[in-house]
């Protein structure tokens, strides 16, 4: 496995899910994640040098722009994903030359280094065969002070001590669209080939060019979410998914 394979599975498996992605996997986007996700983004815009501009890396269909559109938390959203389908999508969304996104690999983006304020993305790390890649890219881009965003990425923990359930839930309930099989396999790298993604040595790996600001937990829409939840307060390894929010050192 390569990073070209993992990219190329991406392109081709949100190709062909673009439309439909997001009501198949509503899991990820319950009204209490998008008021969540509201607030950290207006927290992110606060914390910023300003709220011109906002990045959202691996923007699929615009997640995390429509929620600024709709609160206008930033002036100018720039999307990126590797999908044309995904961007089309976008594109088509917001008509406005101040939401825009662009088909490209987000560990090379082409962007100016220290332009933008926060880059934000939202389960996009764990698509990405060596994520610190494409948090190195995040870090030329962002100004000094800018807001690094990442959420909903798989907590190794969690994946390490439900790895059988997490087996059988995805042979039974959350299968891929038949035929897709190997595609999303590969697509979801980190969550079939690694166990997730250890959230504190990933803190470490970024307090090189960050400090970190939070922290926290991100729990899917589950029939089991209220008891992950009050095991939560024990143990980090209920907690089935992580974000992180950072200011990039001066
Ligand atoms: C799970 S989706 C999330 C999309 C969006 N952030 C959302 O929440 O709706 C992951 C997205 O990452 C994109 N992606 C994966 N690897 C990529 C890469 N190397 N470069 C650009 N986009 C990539 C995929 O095309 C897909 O749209």
């Amino acid at each position: 496995m390569n990073h070209e394979t993992v990219l190329r599975a991406n392109q081709k498996f949100y190709d062909i899910v673009a439309a439909d992605y997001r009501r198949k996997e509503s899991y990820a986007y319950s009204k209490k994640i998008i008021k969540d996700v509201t607030e950290i983004l207006f927290f992110c815009a606060s914390s910023a040098p300003s709220n011109q501009s906002f990045l959202d890396f691996g923007c699929g269909s615009g997640f995390l722009s429509e929620i600024i559109f709709k609160h206008q938390i930033f002036q100018n959203a720039v999307g990126i994903d590797i999908s044309s389908e995904q961007v089309k999508l976008f594109n088509e969304k917001f008509k406005s030359n101040n939401y825009k996104a662009i088909v490209s690999d987000i560990v090379d983006t082409g962007f100016e280094s220290n332009s933008f304020d926060v880059a934000g993305c939202y389960s996009v790390l764990h698509h990405i065969y060596d994520y610190k890649t494409a948090v190195t890219e995040i870090t030329r881009v962002l100004k000094p002070g800018g807001i690094f965003y990442c959420d909903f990425e798989p907590n190794r923990k969690f994946q390490r001590l439900m790895s059988i359930p997490i087996k059988i839930r995805r042979k039974f309930i959350d299968k891929p669209p038949e035929g897709l099989d190997d595609l999303e396999n590969i697509a979801e790298y980190h969550n079939n080939f690694e166990p997730g993604i250890d959230k504190d040595h990933f803190a470490i790996w970024l307090s090189q060019n960050y400090e970190i600001l939070k922290i926290g937990p991100r729990f899917p829409k589950l029939f089991s979410t209220l008891i992950l939840k009050v095991f939560f307060h024990f143990n980090w390894s209920f907690s089935p998914c992580f974000y992180i929010i950072a200011r990039k050192k001066m």
